[in-house]
């Protein structure tokens, strides 16, 4: 490609917008980045998603800001894609445009009473007390004794151990100040987790069920008859088992061979071949209805749940959460999978849904390739995007956009966004959040509202998006 450095922007500041920043950074020096986000802080999930008591995964957010921010990339905060400003708009000022906008809602379950007030997405019980500002003014009733888990994934594993630490390993946190209140007065003595396949087809990653076997305070039991397993599920294990199952399935037998700890003031139980049938009560939560599950080979070899035809089993309980799973959102405009819910691309270049490429469209994280996989995985696969985005730049596949200028889409968003959150209102906001939690022996505390994150970033930053970087 001749002429102007060419442009990119990135939509969405998560781990996968993250990581597409910085190795074009490192793969193309001269390329123009601008990060677009909707919220006013960056990196997504590592601030939203990422458990406050696990602060050691968080120190990602260092190597982002080394790798993107301080290498000139302009992070454009507060500025939602498909709202504040359309695909279209974006392709008339940038060569290409990297989606790298996650999942941002969850999975339904599709039972009844699955929205009884008391029933809640493990996704909004995570924005909550993670401090999303989106989601700060939900009110989780945590006066019951019981709550049911459903799904067991790392998600799981993270809301778990949030009902179950003690208030002062929470204090110790970045949880947010309203979910820390919260949790303080907490009344749950009883987590009950249900998986609906087997011990060795558990979601954990085993160093996040072993963590769960150790917590303070905590007993955790594993029921020996659920805990055996099927032939089916055996021969599975044996032939083709993974290292993570055989050692959740190792550690599952270590922890169901424990006497209970009777003294212990909170418990977890994990049942395993239990779905959720139907989530009952008058006008909220009291208990679910689950049925025994058994597991069965599918055609495509995969082993899946099937539901035993016997009578249900009833669990009293005043919360439930529901972690299965994350979910993407169409974009105004922009081409959709709706079966998968990802863009429909193929290794990062997005096309229409009968196959036609779009010129200068990529995606990247979980908008990609689904909801799962953990950070790391977001580097390898924006790698790819970007070796993608790489080669159309060489190749010359790229047009320059209409409107070329950094000005011209500085005019338009000036026009659009009234508080427009630079990189310099984010380290604003950082410095505060620091600050605020050096008093308090925390690593931050959280603005946890729009208009709290927006006047700091106002109160020492400048607005106009072309003073930064
Ligand atoms: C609860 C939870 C805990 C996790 N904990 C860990 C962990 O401990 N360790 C680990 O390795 N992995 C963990 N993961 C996985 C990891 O967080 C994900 O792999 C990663 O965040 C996916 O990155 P992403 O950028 O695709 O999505 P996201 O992190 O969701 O980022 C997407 C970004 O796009 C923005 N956005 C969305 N729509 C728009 C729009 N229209 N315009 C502008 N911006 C937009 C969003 O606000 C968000 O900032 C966890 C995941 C969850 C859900
Ligand atoms: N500490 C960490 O590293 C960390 C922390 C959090 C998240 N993450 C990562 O983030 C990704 C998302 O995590 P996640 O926990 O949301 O997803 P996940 O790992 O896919 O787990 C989803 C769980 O929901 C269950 N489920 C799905 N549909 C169901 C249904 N209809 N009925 C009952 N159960 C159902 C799944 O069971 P089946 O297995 O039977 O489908 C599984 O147990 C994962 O890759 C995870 O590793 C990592």
């Amino acid at each position: 490609m001749t002429g102007p450095r060419p442009r990119v922007a990135i939509v969405g500041a998560g781990p996968a917008g993250a990581f597409a920043a910085s190795s074009l950074r490192r793969s193309h020096g001269d390329v123009e980045i601008d990060l677009f986000e909707r919220l006013p802080t960056p990196w997504g999930l590592l601030r939203g998603g990422v458990a406050p008591d696990h602060q050691d995964i968080k120190r990602l957010a260092d190597t982002f800001e080394r790798q993107a921010l301080r290498r000139g990339c302009r992070f454009l905060g507060n500025v939602e894609v498909g709202v504040d400003i359309s695909h279209a708009e974006l392709m008339r000022h940038y060569s290409a445009v990297i989606y790298a906008t996650g999942a941002q809602t969850d999975k339904s379950l599709g039972i009844a009473g699955e929205d009884l007030p008391g029933s809640w997405a493990a996704t909004e019980f995570v924005a909550w007390y993670n401090g999303h500002p989106d989601y700060r003014d939900l009110q989780f009733d945590l006066s019951a004794k019981r709550v049911v888990v459903i799904g067991n994934g790392n998600v799981a594993a993270d809301v778990i151990r949030m009902l179950t630490l003690s208030p002062r390993e929470l204090e110790r946190t970045d949880v947010a100040d309203h979910a820390l209140a919260a949790l303080r007065e907490s009344a749950v003595e009883e987590v009950i987790v249900l998986g609906r396949r087997g011990p060795a087809q558990a979601a954990f990653t085993s160093a996040e069920l072993r963590e769960l076997g150790h917590l303070d305070g905590v007993d955790l039991h594993v029921r020996a008859d659920e805990l055996e397993l099927d032939p089916v599920s055996r021969d599975w294990l044996a032939d083709q088992g993974t290292f993570t199952a055989r050692t959740n399935v190792e550690l599952l037998t270590e922890f169901a061979a424990r006497p209970p700890r009777e003294d212990a003031p909170r418990r977890i139980e994990l049942r395993f071949l239990r779905s959720p049938v139907q989530i009952r009560g008058n006008g909220r939560v009291e208990s679910v209805d689950i049925g025994r599950n058994q597991i069965v080979r599918a055609d495509d070899g995969s082993l899946r749940a099937r539901a035993v035809d016997e009578p249900v089993e009833t669990i009293t309980c005043g919360l439930v959460l529901r972690s299965v799973g994350y979910r993407a959102v169409p974009l105004p405009d922009v081409p959709f999978d709706e079966r998968s819910f990802v863009l429909p691309n193929e290794r990062g270049r997005v096309h229409t849904p009968d196959g036609a490429p779009l010129n200068g469209v990529y995606a990247v994280g979980w908008i990609k390739r689904g909801p799962t996989g953990i950070l790391g995985t977001n580097k390898r696969d924006a790698e790819e995007t970007v070796s993608c985005l790489a080669e159309d730049l060489a190749t010359g596949a790229l047009v320059p956009p209409p409107e070329p200028d950094r000005e011209q889409i500085d005019a338009l968003l000036a026009e659009r966004v009234a508080d427009i959150v630079t990189v310099d209102g984010w380290r604003a906001i950082d410095r505060l959040e620091r600050e605020r939690g050096r008093d308090e022996r925390r690593p931050r505390v959280k603005l946890a509202s729009r208009d709290e994150l927006l006047s700091a970033a106002a109160a020492t930053a400048p607005s106009a998006p072309a003073a930064v970087a």
